[in-house]
């Protein structure tokens, strides 16, 4: 059993590639998966060492705690291959914090930086011919930190894993989005874990999201649980809204108040259109108020962003027995040009003012 540690190379067993015949220009969102995961173990307070292996089942105990209460955390970050050929990472840094933080909110021990990072970086050198042809999509990366505890008793755990796996993907969204007020049931509530990322946020939205698809709509609109009043997200997006005051746009985006997820696509978002001389407002969002700015004919734009999509333009948004229908997107700026920027840096196309980018 050896320690993890920062210096050590990763130790790596190949698997047989599974790559070939496999279109990457073409590839549905978590169809395939790449040749190869990172693993690490946590025992009696300490990382064991990592190691790089076939991407493949792991075996755990039916009592496993993540198997009975949920006890696990993920992220999502995509890696993306440029016009030159180079991978890269967008903002890794930020998704190895936010696993923290949403370890320490399940009382799971961190997976200290390095061993994200480098890790992480390992995988994407080992598997970068995963990564689709520049333009035509991105190599997602999911990491996730669950217990292996063999207990039955609600406490918290002692043994966990830590797994980096990768797919190739082409488009999340193919066209722009219709989307539903959800009316019935809420994704988080002042308390609870709505900033952060537990498997178990996911699971509760699954009935709605049927609801909401059985309905003709692709994505449910979530309002605050107390007052059911405000948006909060749109699916596992950020939202946001462009509207129309005095001549000049203005973006609108719910401020991160506890239950939203602090997006990294939201925070690059809201720099990108602060860059652009865009006035930004993080604040509470009523839907009665976006309905108003609809009537009015103020409301340009609404739109959601989160890795897997980058930016989606949402087209209608239906509230009861309203229908907000929204401008086409041929006539919009903000969004178009929020995700274009927003791609062109990732890709390496467009030079990375912000810091945001690192090829592997
Ligand atoms: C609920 C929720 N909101 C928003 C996002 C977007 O976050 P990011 O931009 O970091 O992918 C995600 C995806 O992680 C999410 O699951």
């Amino acid at each position: 059993m050896t320690h993890w540690s920062a210096q050590a190379t990763i130790p790596v067993e190949r698997a047989v590639s599974r790559l070939a015949g496999i279109d990457l220009s073409d590839v549905a969102f978590s169809a395939v998966f790449s040749d190869h995961m990172l693993m690490a173990e946590y025992r009696d307070g300490a990382w064991l060492e990592p190691v790089l292996r076939p991407y493949g089942p792991l075996a755990l105990a039916p009592s496993a705690s993540v198997i009975q209460y949920g006890l696990c955390v993920f992220e999502g970050l995509k890696a993306q291959r440029g016009s030159d050929g180079a991978v890269r990472l967008f903002r890794p840094r930020e998704n190895a914090a936010r696993l923290n933080r949403s370890a320490r909110r399940l009382a799971m021990p961190d997976v200290p930086e390095p061993l994200f990072l480098d890790g992480l970086r390992a995988l994407i050198r080992l598997d970068q011919e995963w990564a689709p042809p520049a333009g035509s999509g991105a190599l997602y990366i999911r990491p996730c930190l669950f217990s292996t505890d063999e207990s039955v008793r609600v406490k918290p755990a002692e043994r966990f894993a830590f797994v980096i796996f990768t797919f190739p993907f082409s488009a999340y969204y193919a066209a722009p989005v219709d989307v539903l007020v959800a009316s019935r049931h809420v994704r988080a509530f002042p308390g609870g874990t709505g900033d952060v990322k537990p498997a178990g946020n996911y699971a509760p939205t699954l009935l709605a999201d049927r609801e909401a698809r059985a309905s003709g709509f692709d994505a449910v609109l979530w309002l605050d649980g107390p007052e059911r009043r405000y948006v909060e997200e749109c699916g596992v997006m950020n939202f946001f809204a462009v509207i129309e005051e005095a001549g000049a746009l203005r973006l609108l985006t719910p401020d991160l108040g506890g239950t939203i997820l602090p997006g990294v696509t939201r925070d690059s978002a809201i720099a990108l259109a602060r860059d652009m001389g865009l006035d930004v407002d993080e604040r509470r969002i009523a839907v009665d108020e976006l309905v108003e700015h609809h009537r009015a004919g103020r409301l340009r734009e609404c739109f959601g962003t989160g890795t897997a999509a980058t930016l989606v333009h949402i087209q209608r948004i239906r509230h009861g027995e309203l229908d907000l229908v929204l401008p086409p997107v041929e006539a919009r700026t903000v969004g178009p040009a929020i995700r274009e920027r927003l791609m062109a840096i990732a890709s390496g196309r467009e030079p990375d003012r912000f810091g945001w980018v690192e090829t592997v």
